[in-house]
Parts: C-alpha cells; sequence; structure tokens
C-alpha cells in the first residue's frame, strides 16, 4: 500500500476513537537495517547489544479485522546497538500460513479467538494457525518467535529472516512451548512448559541448555482445561497457578466456537497453585484459594524462611479477555483493569500466608532485571495508567518502578497522547545492580514510534536518549533485550 492510501486508511479507521488506535489502524509496513536519527539526549556509553520485541502487525486484510487482539500476525522489530548508534529493522514471522493467506490475500485459518471462513465442516480437524507474535527468545545462534499454542519458529537474529518451525531437539508437532520461558541467571539454563488440551489436559515441563536444546521434559496432570499464560521460577520451584476457567469441549471439537469464546469463567473451581521442584520436576504440592485470574508474573523467589514470594498482575475475573478482544476494534468497552498483587505460599504445607494489593493504579506488564528471575526482586517495572479508575478506552501511558522491599513508586507519565510499551530491562553490564529500560513508544499526535532508552532506577527523571523509527510500530507483547556477545 502506498504511504498516502495508508495514511487515509488510518484516518477513516481512527476517526473518533482514542489517538493509540492510530498505531493499529493499518498493517506494519516491513523496513530493513535503517540507521535511527537521534532526536535527544545520548545513547549511554557502552551500550552494546540488540532489543527485540514481538507483536501482532498486521491486524487486517482486505478490510476485513481479525476477531481478536492475539491472532494478528506476529511481526519482529530488532534495535541493534552498536558504538553509539542504532539501527533498526521490523519483518513480519513468515509462517506457512501466513504465507498461504498473502498468496490469496483473505484470512484462512482459526486462532486463539478468530473463525476461519466458510462452512463450520471445513474447520474440523484444521489446526489453529501459528502467528508467532507473542514474545521472542534469544539464542546463541537464532531468534525464537514464541507462541503458546504451537511449536516456535526460528529466525536469523541478525537479518529476522524467517528459518521455519523449531523443534528445539525435543518438542513433537503436537507439544506446544510458552511464550514466557525463565532464564536461571545463574545457570543459563531455560525454563518452559506448554499447555497440551486433549483427552487428558496436562502441563508438559521442559528444561533447555542455555543453547535452546531441550534435555528434560516431564508432565503434571491439570484439574481441568484451563488457560495457563506464564509461571513462576522462584528460587527451587516452579510454580504454576492455574485460573478457574474452564474450556468447553463440545463447540471446540465441533468447530462452532474458537478457543477464547468457549472459556467459560467458573469462580466456584477456585485457583489452583501446583509447586515444581525445578530440579527434579516432581510436584511438591498442589492447593487450592480463591478465585482470580492473571496473564502474567513479575518475578518470584524463595524468602529467608523457604516461602515462595510472587507479583502478578490481578483480575476479578476474565472480562480482560473481552477487553483485549475488543481493541481490535480500536474502541474497547468492557472494564477490565489488573492490578499488582503479591502472593506468600509456604510450599510444603500450601498454605497462603499473604495475598495483598501493592499498587492500586490499572497496570501490566510487569517484568524485573533479568539477573534477578527467580532471586530477591529489587524492583518491579511495570506500564500503568496515570489515572484510576483506568479510562476503559485507553491504553497504558506511564511506565512505573516500584521497590521491592517498601513499594515506593518513582513513575513516568509520558505527554498526552503517547503510549509506551511493555519495558525491557537492559543490565549494565560494568555494574549489575544498575540498568537501563527500553520501550517503544507511539506518539499519536505526530503518527511515529520513537525508541526510548530511561536510567531504569530514575526513570521518573525522563529519557536519557529518543531516537526515531522509519514507520509506525504497532503496539506488541513482550520482548527481549540481549547484550551484545
Ligand atoms: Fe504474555
Amino acid at each position: 500500500m502506498q504511504t498516502q492510501d495508508r495514511d487515509a486508511a488510518r484516518n477513516r479507521f481512527s476517526e473518533g476513537k482514542p489517538l493509540w488506535v492510530r498505531a493499529i489502524a493499518t498493517p506494519a509496513t516491513e523496513f530493513g537495517p535503517t540507521p535511527l536519527p537521534l532526536l535527544s539526549g545520548q545513547i549511554p556509553e557502552g551500550f552494546q547489544g540488540t532489543l527485540y520485541r514481538n507483536g501482532p502487525g498486521r491486524l487486517s486484510r482486505q478490510g476485513q479485522t481479525v476477531d481478536h487482539w492475539f491472532d494478528g500476525d506476529g511481526g519482529i522489530l530488532a534495535v541493534r546497538f552498536d558504538a553509539g548508534e542504532a539501527t533498526a529493522s521490523y519483518r513480519y514471522v513468515q509462517t506457512q500460513e501466513l504465507q498461504a493467506e498473502e498468496a490469496k490475500d483473505q484470512f484462512l485459518y482459526s486462532g486463539y479467538g478468530q473463525m476461519a471462513p466458510g462452512p463450520v465442516w471445513k474447520r474440523w480437524g484444521v489446526p489453529p494457525k501459528n502467528v508467532a507474535n507473542t514474545s521472542v527468545l534469544a539464542l546463541p545462534d537464532k531468534l525464537l518467535a514464541l507462541w503458546e499454542g504451537g511449536n516456535p519458529h526460528a529466525l536469523d537474529p541478525v537479518t529476522l529472516e524467517t528459518q521455519g518451525l523449531d523443534a528445539l531437539s525435543g518438542l513433537t508437532p503436537k507439544l506446544t512451548y510458552s511464550a514466557h520461558p525463565k532464564r536461571d541467571p545463574q545457570t543459563g539454563n531455560i525454563y518452559n512448559f506448554g499447555v497440551i488440551f486433549g483427552p487428558k489436559t496436562y502441563i508438559q515441563l521442559y528444561c533447555s541448555h542455555a543453547s535452546g536444546a531441550i534435555d528434560r521434559q516431564a508432565s503434571i496432570p491439570l484439574p481441568g482445561l484451563s488457560l495457563v499464560h506464564d509461571f513462576v521460577l522462584a528460587g527451587r520451584y516452579l510454580v504454576f497457578v492455574v485460573p478457574p476457567l474452564r474450556l468447553q469441549m463440545l463447540p471446540i471439537m465441533l468447530a462452532t466456537k474458537s478457543l477464547s469464546d468457549a472459556l467459560q469463567w467458573q469462580p466456584h473451581q477456585g485457583t489452583q497453585i501446583i509447586v515444581i521442584d525445578r530440579d527434579t520436576f516432581e510436584e511438591v504440592n498442589r492447593f487450592e484459594t480463591e478465585p482470580w485470574f492473571q496473564w502474567h508474573f513479575g518475578n518470584g523467589y524463595e524468602d529467608a524462611a523457604g516461602n515462595i514470594v510472587l507479583d502478578y498482575i490481578r483480575y476479578p475475573d476474565f472480562q480482560t479477555n473481552q477487553w483485549l478482544k475488543e481493541v481490535v476494534t480500536g474502541y474497547p468497552q468492557t472494564p477490565a483493569s489488573g492490578e499488582l498483587w503479591q502472593l506468600h505460599i509456604n510450599p510444603q504445607t500450601g498454605q497462603v500466608l499473604q495475598n495483598e494489593q501493592r499498587f492500586n493504579f490499572g497496570c501490566e506488564f510487569p517484568i524485573v532485571s533479568p539477573l534477578e528471575t527467580g532471586q530477591k526482586t529489587t524492583a518491579i517495572y511495570l506500564n500503568h495508567h496515570s489515572h484510576s479508575p483506568r479510562p476503559v478506552e485507553e491504553m497504558f501511558d506511564s511506565i512505573a518502578r516500584i521497590d521491592g522491599k517498601n513499594a515506593a513508586v518513582r513513575s513516568m507519565a509520558f505527554p498526552s497522547g503517547c503510549y509506551p510499551m511493555e519495558a525491557i530491562y537492559a543490565p549494565d553490564p560494568n555494574s549489575p545492580d544498575q540498568g537501563w529500560l527500553l520501550t517503544v513508544v507511539f506518539d499519536g499526535n505526530q503518527d511515529q514510534s520513537t525508541v526510548q532508552i530511561f536510567t531504569a532506577n530514575q526513570l521518573d527523571l525522563g529519557p536519557i536518549a529518543v531516537l526515531g523509527l522509519p514507520e509506525i510500530i504497532p503496539f506488541g507483547f513482550h520482548g527481549t533485550w540481549q547484550a551484545a556477545m
């Protein structure tokens, strides 16, 4: 599409809607390695490495919009910092399904919330489209584009050229690999899981070497067909928090409902917590507590008494899924706001020792320094709304740092019409207690995306460097920082 046509399409779709909508109004435009102009500030000295981000780059085709934000085709942004210069590229993950849809220029597949066109019987037995759009995992020789409903796709980490599905020396096609792997900062081992649906539903556990090759697997049964998006590495344990959602199997088998629409909120089932020994993959404990829903955890660790402490973004129910579905319309209307909570549990007795709110602004995307994964948390960083209660039609406009000890908050509110994506933490190689935050910001007043760098523990002082991107980057989900080798 020509720039002029794209601008006209963006204006049409965004009319009367909040400014953030301009970032998702048209499919993202790919670009090859492009030097980024420094718009303000200075790139920190010795800042060397690559920021990778993933997210749904294409939400519409021939005027038809996908049914859920989770169903957009994955697009990867890479921003490489080297010798005081920044160079960026953006490429779609060339999945087989995307290529088939490109060839016909129409949507062909079902997905998380999407239903394939045509008669119901044509959907029977057809696997969903692997949209490869949720996160990335940077391995020594490749970049993985992750999606929790299937195997990851491998990409060239420099050119972002798609190499194809990657079984990591251990996955079969029916096994899934979630988009929230955890890397132990001490051993480099990577822990992850996949939820496997079928006559028996279970969580498949994986442990990989730093290379990504899976060398240990185990299965743990699930209480029902629920949705588990993230998990926690906490000292010696892996913790799974299974929300009281249950999938209605009949409409799924008959292909009359999407997965998203077939998930039922059943609060009477309670939240099930499963604690696993990370070295043996054996179950340590399993117990039930009050109902809530979470997509994401900030971090987890074992305290001095051997209890598990974990931070999570808590929702009272599953309305958050409806809000995320409505994002693609450009005007979400279902109230759904998550808050930062902290849970303390005794892994041996299964007792919930404490479960309380830490931050009362609507927020998401909690992250910590990758050097603290599974260990004591110094600070959590997250995106939040500057107003409480959260305006239902708005995206996050602020990033906060919440001190792990006393919950002191330092927050950066972006100018009106500017929206940050998830923050990514880049540790300072010369000073492990220090680091930087990187985020991609969309300015809806200017139709401009920028990469912004902050000093992590002083983010409220504003960006220390702002770099201009050549195209609008649609809002994405997750990313990572890979320091230069
Ligand atoms: Fe996620």
